[in-house]
């Protein structure tokens, strides 16, 4: 079975959006192996997206992703990288086709909400970057349970 990471982007988490994207998720057929609310530093972010360290936006890309909380996820099924990218929808929402995440919750492709992994290797560097090495099956929850 593949996987995939998947990671909410500081927008979507300040918009109330991680419910509604992991409902998506969950009705397509996909299941939570991780999930983890954090707020990533740049070295992380700089290492997430180092193929683009080059390209024009990549500082903005940076102070983005820096800016408030992310929800990183770890998704399951069959093609999971694949099926995830479509449910993502096209990089810029103006490509985007409604009923896709970012068709339906994005204008802008400097803040397009959610980020999915291109290929199963990405998936995999990408877990453990933000899981560790041994996130095979954890589930990490944001915040200690309440307790009276
Ligand atoms: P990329 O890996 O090409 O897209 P995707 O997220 O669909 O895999 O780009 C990474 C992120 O960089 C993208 O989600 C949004 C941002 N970005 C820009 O801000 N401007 C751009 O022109 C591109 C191509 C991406
Ligand atoms: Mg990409």
């Amino acid at each position: 079975m593949e996987r995939t990471f998947v990671m909410v982007k500081p927008d979507g988490v300040r918009r109330g959006l991680v419910g509604d994207i992991v409902s998506r998720f969950e009705q397509k057929g996909f299941t939570l192996r991780g999930i983890k609310l954090m707020h990533i530093d740049r070295p992380l972010a700089e290492r997430h997206y180092g193929e683009h360290r080059e390209k024009p936006f990549f500082g903005e890309l940076v102070d983005y992703l820096t800016s408030g909380e992310v929800c990183a996820m770890i998704w399951e099924g069959q093609h999971a990288v694949a099926n995830a990218r479509s449910l993502i929808g096209k990089t810029n929402p103006v490509e985007a086709v409604p009923g896709t995440i970012r068709g339906d919750f994005a204008m802008d492709v400097a803040s397009n909400v959610v980020h999915g992994s291109d290929s199963p290797e990405s998936a995999e560097r990408e877990i453990s970057l933000f899981f560790g090495e041994s996130a095979a099956a954890v589930y990490v929850f944001p915040n200690p349970p309440i307790t009276h």
